[in-house]
């Protein structure tokens, strides 16, 4: 396989209720990454409107995403931040990679089958082929690496099948045009540390998420102090203090989900928070908990507030990513069509 310039992307849909799920799972990460490589990080409108969206609601939710990326320390003149709708090349290679994948691939998707729910037939198509637009995202970059939660690992798998069938079906092109043998990587993804799966604060077999109707499962990251503190205290946990070994986490999902957020925001390990805390009650473990996210989120909460305040800035940095971003897709998009015998 050709060798590959390092690149990140990743991407979070406008939605509303950003969370600590989205906070730790991904955001964290991207912040992370931006040392090591050069990183493009997008707000997926387009993927937003697979189910409905109130416009003005689209637009605050954009700018909330945005702010979140900034605030929580994504640098956006080292990197970029866009949203996906001012890069038509998204949509364009979407399409193609729909020409690509098969239904039958398609039809394994999970999130799918959530999503649409027994209502099947009347979910729209766009939310069916969702995960070739999310393939098109990331490959019309010719990103090498993606930081995802865990619940995204199915669609980077189906990215890599994509971008391997690309190459496979159009070899004799791709290399003829000089591309060796493969013009696409295929993309990693990575999935790692203590919380991937950020869970339901009221119900530990239930992730967390933007969707749930109980604002009380999850801590959002426009939460205050005061509503981070009475989330944490009605967190559901069970009777039994806290153990000192991870094997006594087994069949504790409500308790081994706050450990784990605990170790993610603390930035050690679940070993780590249990060596500390095993044997305490939950009481005294929550109490932790609380100062502990009341420090890591409140100072990102008032800061995106800032930031939300002024449109015009938060705007400009999403033009002025789309613009840089536009550079390598269109680059991208001129070759792949060559490839694929389109007269350019
Ligand atoms: P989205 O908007 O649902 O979530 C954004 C990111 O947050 C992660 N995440 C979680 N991580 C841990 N625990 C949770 N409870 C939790 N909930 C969400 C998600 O895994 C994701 O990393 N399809 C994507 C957006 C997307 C994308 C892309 C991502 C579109 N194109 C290309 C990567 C590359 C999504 O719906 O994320």
């Amino acid at each position: 396989m050709a060798k590959f310039h390092e690149r990140v992307f990743s991407g979070v849909q406008p939605t509303g209720n950003l969370h600590l799920g989205n906070y730790l799972g991904a955001i964290t990460k991207f912040v992370a990454l931006q040392k090591s490589y050069e990183c493009i990080y997008c707000v997926v409108d387009l993927h937003a409107i697979t189910v409905p969206q109130a416009p003005r609601e689209l637009e605050a939710n954009t700018r909330e995403v945005t702010a979140a990326f900034i605030a929580s320390g994504v640098d956006p003149v080292r990197h970029i931040i866009f949203n996906q709708s001012q890069v038509s090349e998204h949509a364009e290679l979407g399409w193609i990679f729909n020409c690509v994948a098969r239904v039958g691939w398609l039809n394994r998707m999970t999130q799918f089958k959530e999503k649409a729910g027994k209502d099947r037939e009347n979910a729209s198509v766009g939310l069916y082929s969702y995960p070739t637009l999310m393939a098109a995202d990331i490959l019309v970059y010719r990103a090498t690496h993606v930081p995802v939660g865990d619940d995204q690992k199915q669609h980077l798998e189906l990215s890599r099948d994509i971008a391997q069938k690309f190459n496979n079906d159009f070899a004799e092109s791709i290399s003829r045009r000089g591309f060796g043998d493969g013009y696409f990587p295929l993309p990693e993804p990575l999935i790692q540390g203590p919380a991937t799966r950020v869970m339901s604060l009221r119900d530990g077999a239930k992730k967390m998420s933007k969707s749930d109707p109980s604002d009380y499962s999850r801590l959002n990251l426009s939460d205050d102090a005061d509503a981070i503190a009475q989330k944490v205290r009605k967190a559901k946990t069970d009777p039994e203090p806290l153990p000192s070994e991870e094997a006594g986490l087994e069949k504790r999902p409500e308790a081994q989900n706050l450990v784990g957020i605990y170790a993610a925001l603390a930035e050690t390990t679940v070993a780590a928070v249990l060596g500390q805390f095993g044997n305490a009650n939950f009481s005294t473990f929550k109490t932790a908990l609380v100062d502990l996210a009341v420090a890591r989120l409140g100072p990102i909460c008032t800061e995106m507030k800032r930031l939300q305040g002024d449109q015009k800035y938060l705007d400009d940095v999403l033009k002025d990513g789309a613009d840089r971003a536009r550079v390598i897709a269109a680059a991208n998009m001129r070759d792949i069509k060559g490839i694929l015998g389109f007269i350019r």
